[in-house]
């Protein structure tokens, strides 16, 4: 049973009311994020897969997420994909892939947690595209509610730093102050254990 207990029935409403930009977020990682044998990381019920799917039909598609309820309303939805009840910090599946992507969930990580992860998606692709929730360059600017308890973020300078230590290049961009999405590209091949 995961902590993450969000109400999959309402699950998009609930995003909608609370995370101003969630469709914006979405459309800009579909749009970065092209790969014909994806790694996503907390799948949830599925709302960033579809999105990409609809761009890319046909994609092999792996998701985790600590939720067994989520997963299943995703599998209602995505028959094809192998959707794994598994924790972001636990080993991930054998690769490669040539696309990890992740929404709305890395930053449940602390810092430490998320470098780690960054290190460990390069063992496995080349390409990962994240869009998530992050501390404001200016407090004021913040709207997402953050209760520093389930939601941990980073800043975008920091999770830049991270990425680039685990030999990612990589783009950032703002949705909105508080919602950013990193597109990052290794060229020197897969890095190995
Ligand atoms: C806000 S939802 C985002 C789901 C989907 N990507 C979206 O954008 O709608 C966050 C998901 O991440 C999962 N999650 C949070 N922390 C996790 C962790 N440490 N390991 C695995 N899954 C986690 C939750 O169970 C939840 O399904």
């Amino acid at each position: 049973m995961s902590e993450f207990e969000w109400d999959p029935d309402i699950f998009l409403a609930t995003m909608l009311g609370e995370i101003p930009g969630y469709e914006e977020l979405q459309d800009a990682v579909a749009a970065a994020a092209q790969g014909w044998n994806v790694l996503e990381l907390g799948t949830g019920t599925g709302e960033t897969a579809v999105r990409i799917l609809a761009r890319s039909p046909g994609a092999r598609w792996t998701g985790i997420d600590a939720s067994e309820a989520m997963l299943e309303h995703a599998r209602e939805r995505l028959s094809d994909a192998d959707l794994r009840v598994q924790r972001l910090e636990d080993p991930l599946p054998e690769g490669p892939f040539d696309l990890v992507v992740s929404v709305l969930a890395v930053h449940h990580l602390d810092g430490p947690a998320k470098r780690d992860l960054f290190r460990r998606i390069t063992e496995v692709s080349d390409f990962f595209v994240l869009g998530d929730l992050v501390v404001a360059e200016r407090a004021e600017d913040a709207a997402i509610e953050i209760d520093w308890v389930m939601d941990l973020p980073s800043t975008v300078p920091e999770q830049i730093a991270w990425l680039e230590e685990a030999g990612f290049e990589v783009e950032a961009s703002y949705v909105r102050p508080d919602l950013a999405v990193f597109v990052a590209r290794r060229t020197s091949g897969l890095a190995t254990t």
